[in-house]
C-alpha cells in the first residue's frame, strides 16, 4: 500500500516517514507544497529520499495560493478576531486539495499529515481532503503515537539512525509562506512575556531598528486586486514578495495575539505579515472612497464571517462561494491608487485617487452645492429624532 504524506522537511514529518513504514509497511510518497516558504524548500527532495521516502513531489502552488486564496482574503478584508491575517489558514485548503490530487494519481490508500491533535491545522487539512475525497482514510500520527515531545522525536530518530541535522535545543513552532510567518510555543506560551523580537523576527526588523526616514509607496488596485507597485505592473506573487521586503525593513506587520482556536483553547502567537498588512490597509482605505455606505457596512459583517470560515477550515463550502460572489460584486468599483507612508512600524495614509470614486468634494465642502440642500436637514432631523423626542416626552408625562 501507499500513503501520501504532507511533507515539510521538519523533524515531525521526517520521523513520520519512518513511523509510517514501521507501522503500515507502506510506500511513502512525500509531497511538499511550495507556498513561498523559500529557503525551507532547499534540498528537500534529497532529504525526503534520504530519510526513507519512496517518491517525492514538490508542487509550486504560489500562483494559485495568491490568486485563489490571498486575493479573496484581501478583497474581503478578512481578519480573524479582527487581528490575524490568516497566513496559515489560507494555505491549508490549497495544500489539502493538492494532496488529494496526488493521492488519486498515485492510487494511494491514505493521506497522512504531521499536525498535532491540539491545533487548527489538522481540521483545515482534513476538511479540505474530505471535500475532494470524502472516503479517503487520514492518518494523523500525533493523535495516535506515543511520542509526546521534541525530545521523544529526536530519540526516535536517533534509535533508527534517521539522518537528520537536529539539535536538542528547542524551537518555536513556525509556519512560513509567502503571506506570513507564525511563531508559537516556548516563552510565548505565557502571555505575560514580551516576545524576544530580536531572536524571533525573520521577515523584517522591529520598529526601533527601522530607518529614520519614511518610505513612500503607491499601490494600484483594479477590482479590489493589487496590480501595480509605484506605477509598475506586477504579478501578484512578485508584488507580495516586494511588499514583504519593504514592509519588513520598516518594521511593519508584527502582530502579537491570543486567539481562540477552533478546538477551544486560547493560544498565543506572534505573526509577521509585512506585505499583507500594507495590502489590507491600502485596500480598506480605497474602499472608503469607492464603496457606498451601506455596502461598506454590510461588507464588514461579511468579512468577519469569511475570516471565521477560513480560520475554521470551511473554505470548500457553498457559503464560501456565496460570500465570495458578494464580495466580488462589491469590488467592481474598487479601483485606484493608494499612497502610503511607511515609518517605524506605522502605515500612514498619504493620499488616494480613484477613477470610480464616490467621494464628492463639492458635497463634502462647506460651500455651494447642487445635491445637498441644507434646508432639507431640518425635516430629516425631525423624523430621525422622533423616537428620542417621544422618550423625553414620556419621561415628562406629556404623552
Ligand atoms: N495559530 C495560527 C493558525 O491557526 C498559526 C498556526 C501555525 N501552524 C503551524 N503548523 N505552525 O492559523
Ligand atoms: C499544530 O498543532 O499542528 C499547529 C498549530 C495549529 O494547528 O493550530
Amino acid at each position: 500500500n501507499k500513503v501520501v504524506l504532507a511533507y515539510s522537511g521538519g523533524l515531525d514529518t521526517s520521523i513520520i516517514i519512518a513511523w509510517l513504514k514501521e507501522n503500515y509497511g507502506c510506500e511513502v510518497i512525500a509531497v511538499a507544497a511550495d507556498v513561498g516558504q523559500k529557503d525551507e524548500l532547499e534540498g528537500l527532495e534529497q532529504k525526503a529520499l534520504n530519510t526513507g521516502a519512496d517518491k517525492f513531489y514538490c508542487l509550486d502552488l504560489k500562483h494559485d495560493f495568491v490568486y485563489d486564496f490571498i486575493f479573496p482574503a484581501i478583497k474581503a478584508n478578512a481578519k480573524y478576531e479582527d487581528k490575524y491575517l490568516l497566513g496559515t489558514s489560507l494555505a491549508r485548503p490549497i495544500i489539502g486539495k493538492k494532496l488529494v490530487e496526488i493521492a488519486k494519481k498515485e492510487g494511494a490508500d491514505a493521506i497522512c499529515h504531521g499536525c498535532t491533535g491540539k491545533g487548527n491545522d489538522q481540521v483545515r487539512f482534513e476538511l479540505a481532503i474530505k471535500a475532494f475525497a470524502p472516503d479517503m482514510p487520514i492518518i494523523a500520527p500525533w493523535r495516535v503515537w506515543d511520542i509526546k515531545s521534541r525530545d521523544d522525536e529526536i530519540d526516535y530518530a536517533e534509535a533508527r539512525k534517521i539522518p537528520l541535522k537536529i539539535n536538542r535545543e528547542t524551537n518555536y513552532s513556525k509556519d512560513k509562506n509567502l503571506w506570513h510567518l507564525s511563531h508559537e510555543g516556548l516563552d510565548l506560551e505565557n502571555p505575560a512575556n514580551e516576545p524576544k523580537y530580536d531572536e524571533i523576527l525573520e521577515l523584517g526588523v522591529s520598529p526601533e531598528k527601522a530607518p529614520d526616514t519614511p518610505t513612500y509607496i503607491t499601490i494600484t488596485f483594479e477590482k479590489g486586486i493589487p496590480v501595480a507597485l509605484n506605477g509598475e505592473k506586477m504579478d501578484g506573487v512578485a508584488l507580495i514578495e516586494k511588499l514583504n521586503e519593504i514592509g519588513g525593513a520598516n518594521g511593519i506587520g508584527i502582530i502579537d495575539m491570543v486567539e481562540n482556536r477552533l478546538v477551544g483553547m486560547k493560544s498565543r502567537g506572534v505573526y509577521e505579515t509585512p506585505g499583507g498588512t500594507i495590502l489590507y490597509k491600502a485596500h480598506a482605505d480605497l474602499e472608503e472612497i469607492t464603496l457606498d455606505k451601506y455596502t461598506q457596512h454590510f461588507k464588514q459583517k461579511v468579512s468577519l464571517e469569511l475570516a471565521d470560515i477560513l480560520y475554521n477550515g470551511y473554505w470548500y463550502s457553498p457559503l464560501t462561494e456565496a460570500i465570495n460572489a458578494f464580495v466580488d460584486k462589491t469590488q467592481e468599483n474598487v479601483n485606484g491608487d493608494v499612497k502610503l507612508k511607511l515609518y517605524k512600524g506605522n502605515i500612514m495614509e498619504a493620499g488616494m485617487t480613484s477613477p470610480t470614486t464616490l467621494y464628492s468634494e463639492q458635497t463634502a465642502s462647506f460651500g455651494e452645492d447642487d445635491d445637498y440642500n441644507q434646508a432639507d436637514s431640518a425635516g430629516f432631523i425631525n423624523l430621525y429624532g422622533l423616537p428620542i423626542k417621544m422618550i423625553a416626552k414620556a419621561k415628562e408625562h406629556k404623552l
